[in-house]
């Protein structure tokens, strides 16, 4: 059982209280056991019997919760730098996908990929991404688009779970757009989705999550609803990318079904958040995603302002969002949403763990949660997030063993 002593500030980043109030407590303890925190507060209020303890010494660090990556396609074969080329000689992410290209080029490289390699490329990522702090990562299938090959995709998530590099959280979304085989019937593949996909998905516990593409290039609100009324049927939560490209009403969808959270929302009206409000859906902001399509930012505070809770996750796919720099993208989710560190720091821990469920368990440094903790090279939040590096992180621990040295 050891203690952590001597970092410049811990951020405790609890559910309670605005986005901002991330619980500061300057010159900080913090005791774990097993996965589990003992006790955390003021070093000068430490109790007689954790005196003893081994201690560690965090070097004048920030110490934060294990970032939470809330919402990535890790599993793909591939990149498009081509279209990255494209989008910035002008042509649009959907015409991009009219002609053909976008996800359906991802789909082709990721069939054509086994699970061995395709393991081996998540385990790669997974591990660059707990270097940068990262704990826990959603990770949604997505590019396989066939029973065989979404299936697949959820089995290297199983796998790469089980290596325990990170905690998974696996969600099912078949629903990302309707594959070049299908595009004269799309009625097949929604059956498909909704007969065959979610109901082997759920029997088979390879997901815990259900989420749709609701756009003009994938999936109405009409199929989106049919989709969701499926997972729910069968005991799958739901998550809905919304609002990405245009305004088609996917928030109030999302809040209907009591999603766990609405993704994108770069188009979402205030209708819309009030929606999310009312059904305690988190809004998850995704910058990389506004930045790589070079679409406008979304505007954070509508969110905050109207009371929605807002996380901010990567996105990290080979086309909209090729990186998985989560800490970067909170400095984005700084100077191109509004958030101020404070807010953009809940948004990866506490708010993201709530957009998986999860805020019982993680996202915060509290008596009983996992003991997932990030030593940051800074000195507070603001320093962190305003001088970006390629990696301030230098330890991290995860349900209590030091998983990285930075
Ligand atoms: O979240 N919006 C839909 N899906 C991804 C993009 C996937 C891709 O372009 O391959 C996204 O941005
Ligand atoms: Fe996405």
């Amino acid at each position: 059982m050891p203690v952590l002593m001597n970092a410049s500030l811990l951020a405790v980043c609890p559910a309670e209280g605005g986005q901002g109030e991330i619980g500061s407590i300057a010159d900080p303890a913090l005791v774990w056991e097993g996965e589990r925190i003992q006790w955390v507060g003021p070093a000068a209020e430490l109790p007689a019997h954790f005196q003893a303890l081994p201690r560690i010494d965090a070097g004048g660090g920030l110490l934060i919760p294990g970032l939470v990556d809330c919402h990535t396609h890790l599993a793909f074969a591939g990149w498009r730098a081509d279209e990255f080329e494209e989008r910035i000689r002008g042509v649009s992410y959907l015409e991009i996908a009219e002609r053909g290209g976008g996800i359906l080029q991802t789909v082709q490289k990721t069939r054509a990929a086994s699970p061995a390699e395709l393991a081996a490329r998540c385990l790669h990522f997974a591990a660059g991404m707990r270097d940068l702090g990262v704990t826990t990562i959603e990770c949604k299938s997505g590019y396989g688009l066939s029973v065989k090959d979404e299936l697949k995709l959820l089995e290297v998530y199983a796998e790469v779970a089980e290596r325990d590099v990170v905690t998974i959280v696996p969600t099912f979304l078949g629903a990302h757009t309707v594959p070049a085989e299908h595009r004269a019937d799309r009625e097949v593949y929604l059956q498909l989705i909704i007969d065959q996909l979610i109901p082997a998905v759920a029997a088979r516990k390879l997901a815990r999550f259900c989420d749709v593409f609701m756009e003009r290039s994938a999936f109405s609100g009409a199929e989106t609803r049919r989709i969701f009324a499926a997972a729910r049927d069968h005991g799958l939560g739901v998550k809905l990318h919304a609002d990405q490209l245009s305004d088609g009403g996917g928030a109030a969808l999302a809040a209907e079904f009591g999603a766990v959270s609405a993704d994108h929302l770069e188009y979402t009206s205030d209708a819309g958040i009030d929606r999310l409000r009312e059904a305690g859906t988190v809004a998850v902001i995704l910058p990389f995603a506004s930045l790589y399509t070079r679409e406008a930012p979304v505007r954070a505070r509508r969110f905050i302002d109207r009371g929605v809770p807002v996380a901010v996750a990567t996105d990290f796919n080979p086309g909209s969002a090729p990186s998985f720099h989560l800490p970067m993208a909170l400095t984005l989710a700084c100077t191109m949403s509004g958030l101020t560190p404070g807010e953009a720091l809940k948004g990866a821990t506490i708010n993201a763990a709530r957009a998986l469920g999860l805020a019982r368990e993680i996202g915060s440094l509290e008596v009983g949660k996992q003991a997932d903790m990030a030593l940051i090279d800074a000195p507070d939040v603001n320093h962190w997030l305003y001088h970006l590096r390629a990696n301030a992180c230098r330890r991290v621990w995860r349900k209590g063993r030091e998983v990285s040295a930075g």
